[in-house]
C-alpha cells in the first residue's frame, strides 16, 4: 500500500531527504573548474543527468551555499564558461568526500587530494586520472526554477578509462564501477544485476 506524503507541506529539509532518498541511487558528477584566476577547483554534485544526447548536454543542480551566496563551482562555471565532469571510481571514495567540503575559492581540491591530472583537450579545466569517464563541458546556459541553479553544459570532448573500452570502441559494461549517492551515503555496485541487459550494441540507448 502506497501512503500520500503531503510533499508540498513538509519543510524544505524533510522534502530534500524525501527527494534524496527516494530518487537514489544517483550517479555523481566529480566536477573540476578553474577560477577566473586559474585557481583549480573539485567538488561532486549529485543532482546530476544527461539533458540531452544529441548534443550531448550534462545537468547538474547547484544548491546556494548556505549564507546564499554561489558555490565555487556555480561561480567558476559562470565566469569562465567551462567545466569537466568526472565518473569517479569506488576507490575514490574518500576523495569525493573530502572534495565536498567547504572551503575557501583559493584551496585547490586536486592539490590537497594529491590528484594526478591531465590537460582536457578543449576546455581549461583538467582531466583528472583514473577516473571511468569524463565529459569536458562548455556552458549552455543556467536555469534558475527554483532553490537550486541548473548548469548544463554541452559536451565538447569526453574520454573513458583504457579498460572500459573494448577494441571496437564499446563499452565494457561489466567493468563499469561507478560510485553512487542515496540520501546523504555512498553506494557502490558490488552486486549489479544483469537481467535487464541488451546485446552491447555500438551506440546503445536507455
Ligand atoms: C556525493 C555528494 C554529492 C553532492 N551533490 C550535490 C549536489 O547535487 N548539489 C549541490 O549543490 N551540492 C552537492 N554536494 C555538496 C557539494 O559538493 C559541496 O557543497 C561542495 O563544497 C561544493 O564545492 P564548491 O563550493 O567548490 O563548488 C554533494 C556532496 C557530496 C559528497
Amino acid at each position: 500500500m502506497m501512503i500520500p506524503v503531503p510533499i508540498g507541506d513538509l519543510d524544505p529539509a524533510a522534502r530534500f531527504a524525501m527527494v534524496s532518498w527516494t530518487l537514489a541511487p544517483r550517479p555523481i558528477a566529480w566536477v573540476t573548474s578553474l577560477s577566473p584566476d586559474g585557481t583549480r577547483n573539485l567538488a561532486p554534485f549529485s543532482f546530476f543527468t544527461v539533458a540531452s544526447t544529441d548534443p550531448l548536454v550534462l545537468m547538474i543542480a547547484v544548491e546556494p551555499r548556505d549564507d546564499g551566496g554561489r558555490k565555487d563551482t556555480l561561480a567558476n562555471v559562470v565566469a569562465t564558461g567551462e567545466f569537466v565532469v568526472h565518473i569517479a571510481p569506488e576507490h575514490l571514495v574518500a576523495e569525493v568526500a573530502r572534495s565536498a567540503e567547504d572551503t575557501d575559492p583559493s584551496f585547490d581540491e586536486l592539490a590537497d587530494l594529491a590528484l594526478a591530472t591531465a590537460d582536457a583537450e578543449v576546455v581549461r579545466p583538467p582531466v583528472i586520472d583514473g577516473c571511468l569517464a569524463a565529459f569536458e563541458c562548455t556552458l549552455l546556459e543556467t536555469r534558475q526554477p527554483g532553490r537550486e541553479t541548473l548548469v548544463f553544459g554541452t559536451v565538447v570532448a569526453a574520454h573513458a578509462a583504457d579498460h572500459l573500452l573494448a577494441p571496437d570502441g564499446r563499452i565494457r559494461s561489466a567493468a563499469v564501477r561507478p560510485l553512487g549517492r542515496i540520501g546523504s551515503v555512498f553506494l557502490t555496485s558490488r552486486q549489479i544485476d544483469s537481467r535487464g541487459a541488451r546485446r552491447p550494441v555500438a551506440h546503445s540507448r536507455p
